[in-house]
């Protein structure tokens, strides 16, 4: 059977990464592998009467089928939300609402990747972006990551070099997995470029609500001259990932050729959950519930710095985020994480990570690796970072051994 699967599918099988995750959810271990949001914040009663009124109030039309776009109603509160938030000019007819962040991703590169285009990618990056520019089978170009974000300079040199590059792929906000934010003059700068070069920027930013402290940043579609920036972002941090409910904007010529790619991949996004979420924007204050969300992040996210403060050993280095669901942290190169995690950490410490390299497209930084605190009470997060740092503590004494 196998030998009838389209080849790009053959090439690229996830099975590592679905082995972690499998051992990750395993109840006995504490996984700080996964990025998801706290359960106990998500407003389950008052998504529950949003989509009872929603289905009440507009029946039988809810259960027709509807445009591919999605609600207009919808659509403008996110365009006001966005004016609102951003500063940016955005009008409802250059929204697309999606199946979350994950389907935009993968529209834009249905739309911009034939086999063997080259793409520039954060390094390290979302891994569920590379699965879906990898059935793309494009070129990857990595351009490192600081503590601003995309190195501007790095990505600059490579456009200049890589003139086959159409697209320039960035989490600027919170990024995942680092939680670093990109300096406004780096946004700017990377228009600008994608200007000169001529290229797009798919511009993901499902965190960027969930900041912490620090001032506001535009997006990088705020400096967009010449629509060549797909923004995307999605209700899935911020109310409830089973919603799967996203958003795009783009430009009008980008948005008439995404509509067809929509349509073709799935007709629209289900309407009765594009009412609920509607009806929900309409009866609730979404700003104070993500307030109230981010006091809670913050919190979390300040007891797993104080832990790693405490249990790690001195020779580890770490991320501090000001917003979003990561923190990144990088051990003495001879550490492999994969190897340590399969071979000590879940077994000995029942911790889980995501181990780095599954976050590079070339695989090459192996001793680093990404956790995240949203999804954990602040209790297990300190008792996870605690078994974590022992082994740790014993591995770098290991190392040092070996060395010495
Ligand atoms: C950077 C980034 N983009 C996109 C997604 C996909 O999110 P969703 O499809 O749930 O909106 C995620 C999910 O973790 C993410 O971290």
């Amino acid at each position: 059977m196998k030998k009838l699967f389209a080849q790009r599918v053959l090439n690229n099988s996830n099975s590592y990464i679905n082995d972690i995750f499998k051992n990750s959810a395993n109840p006995q271990n504490i996984s700080f592998a996964g990025g998801f949001p706290d359960q106990d914040l998500f407003p389950s009663d008052q998504l529950e009467e949003a989509y009872r009124t929603a289905i009440a109030n507009s029946k039988p039309d809810i259960f027709q089928y509807q445009s591919v776009q999605g609600s207009p109603s919808l659509r403008q509160k996110i365009a006001n939300r966005m004016i609102k938030n951003s500063g940016m000019m955005v009008s409802s007819e250059n929204i697309l609402l999606t199946q979350g962040g994950q389907q935009a991703i993968d529209l834009t590169a249905k739309l911009l990747l034939n086999k063997g285009d080259s793409i520039a990618v954060e390094a390290p990056t979302y891994m569920g972006a590379l699965t879906a520019f990898d059935m793309y089978e494009p070129v990857y170009h990595e351009i490192p990551i600081d503590k601003d974000g995309m190195q501007i300079d790095i990505l600059e040199q490579t456009l200049k070099k890589h003139p086959k590059i159409k697209l320039i792929y960035t989490i600027p906000d919170f990024q995942n997995p680092t939680g670093t934010l990109l300096t406004s003059e780096r946004r700017k700068k990377m228009v600008e470029l994608a200007n000169k070069y001529d290229v797009m920027i798919l511009e993901d930013s499902p965190y960027r609500e969930l900041k912490f402290e620090g001032d506001s940043v535009p997006p990088v579609k705020y400096y967009d001259t010449e629509d060549r920036v797909i923004f995307i972002s999605s209700f899935s941090k911020i109310l409830s990932p089973a919603l799967r409910t996203g958003w795009m904007i783009a430009g009008k010529g980008v948005m008439e050729r995404l509509l067809d790619l929509k349509s073709a991949t799935d007709l629209q996004s289900p309407a009765i959950t594009l009412a609920a979420v509607d009806q929900y924007l309409s009866n609730n204050d979404i700003d104070q519930h993500i307030k109230e969300m981010t006091d809670v992040y913050r919190q979390k996210r300040n007891v797993m710095l104080s832990a790693i403060k405490r249990y790690f050993p001195k020779e580890i280095t770490y991320t501090i985020p000001h917003g979003g669901f990561f923190v990144w942290v990088t051990l003495p190169q001879e550490i492999n994480s994969t190897q340590l995690l399969i071979e000590k950490v879940l077994p000995d410490a029942h911790v889980a990570y995501v181990p780095s390299d599954s976050q590079y497209v070339s695989k090459k930084i192996t001793n680093a690796f990404r956790l995240n605190y949203t999804g954990l009470n602040p209790t297990i997060i300190e008792e996870g970072i605690k078994k974590l740092g022992e082994v740790l503590r014993k591995e770098i004494q290991l190392v040092q051994l070996k060395i010495g």
